[in-house]
């Protein structure tokens, strides 16, 4: 039986996205298979100071490591994140490995964070650090509660976890990533009427509007997909919002896990080239992506494997 990263938790208060790039050399390999192996200990060392802290992290590998690591062989949906150049563009950016922090407390999250880049500071250039919070309610900074509509429960799991389709690679995951910054004047310019046709959704109560009534570019049509026997295809966010008011930053960091990439890669391609062609996602009228990267995210076993 397989165990897998923590990727199907909860919505937590606090998060830190770190994305790095290895340096190219063995020594940096090395350093970083020593880090796969020794990162359950990091984990618990920090974490236990306070279980109710609930510190978690979950590890990415991206195509180019994956293939230096010469494990032997390669997970069915790995490969380098695909630009889209649509009405809008989604920028591939850089990025070997990914750590997803998450827990109830900052200081658990910042702590965690530190004792990774000293593992990992000299052999690795860093790509991107978000800090992210919970806002509110669960609110995006656009104000819309966002992660309503994750699956749960054993829905979850399925959604999210690779099965028998590629066994050797059970248990596994796969995590796109983009960091989304708001134009903030343009978004709070619109009625909260249009803002709510956007999303598809009522903006204070966060119920959905009946189907008749959405517009057919809403956010929650052109993200909800189905396969050929018309079951939904669905994946797990856990967004959070980012920024610093004093530089006038407002973002949304995206986190999406799939058991497989390719459903996330539709939902991207309806938003940025639209469904049909042209009938694009509004928020990218007021919402910016800035990285673009694909993960997998090995089982806790192969991530044992990779540092043996
Ligand atoms: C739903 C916000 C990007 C996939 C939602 C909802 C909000 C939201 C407010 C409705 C509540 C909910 O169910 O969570 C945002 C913002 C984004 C963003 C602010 C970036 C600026 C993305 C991207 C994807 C995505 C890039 C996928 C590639 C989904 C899905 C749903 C959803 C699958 C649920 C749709 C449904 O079945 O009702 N998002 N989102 N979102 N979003 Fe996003």
């Amino acid at each position: 039986m397989f165990s897998s990263q923590p990727v199907d938790g909860d919505l937590t208060a606090n998060a830190i996205f770190l994305t790095l790039s290895l340096h190219g050399d063995d020594a940096a390999l090395q350093a970083f298979r020593d880090f796969c192996a020794d990162l359950p200990g990091l984990i618990r060392a920090v974490g236990f100071r306070n279980a109710g802290a609930g510190l978690s992290c979950v590890l990415g590998i991206g195509d180019g490591l994956w293939d230096r690591l010469a494990m032997g062989a390669h997970p069915q949906g790995l490969h380098p994140f695909r630009e889209i150049a649509g009405v809008h563009r989604a920028p591939a950016t850089a990025g070997d490995i990914l750590l997803h922090i998450r827990a109830t407390r900052p200081d658990f999250c910042f702590e965690l964070a530190t004792q990774i880049m000293r593992r990992l500071g000299s052999v690795a250039t860093v790509e991107d650090e978000t800090q992210g919070f919970k806002f509110f309610d669960n609110r995006d900074l656009l104000g819309f509660v966002d992660g309503t509509e994750n699956p749960a429960g054993a829905d979850r799991s399925s959604a999210v976890l690779i099965g028998d389709e590629d066994a050797g690679f059970a248990g596994g995951s796969y995590v796109i990533v983009q960091k989304y910054l708001h134009d903030m004047a343009r978004w709070e310019a619109m009625s909260t009427e249009a803002q709510e046709q956007v999303i598809g959704r009522h903006k204070l109560s966060d119920i959905e509007f009946p189907d008749a009534e959405k517009a057919s570019h809403a956010h929650n049509v052109l993200t909800n997909i189905n396969d050929a026997e018309g079951n939904q295809l669905q994946i797990l966010r856990d967004n959070m919002p980012f920024g610093s008011p004093a530089r006038c930053e407002f973002g949304t960091y995206f986190i999406g896990y799939a058991c497989e990439p390719g459903r996330i890669e539709t939902m991207l391609t309806n938003m940025f080239v639209g469904l049909p062609p042209g009938n694009y996602d509004r928020i990218l009228d007021v919402s910016t992506p800035v990285t673009g990267a694909l993960f997998f995210v090995p089982s806790a076993g192969l991530l044992d494997r990779i540092g043996a």
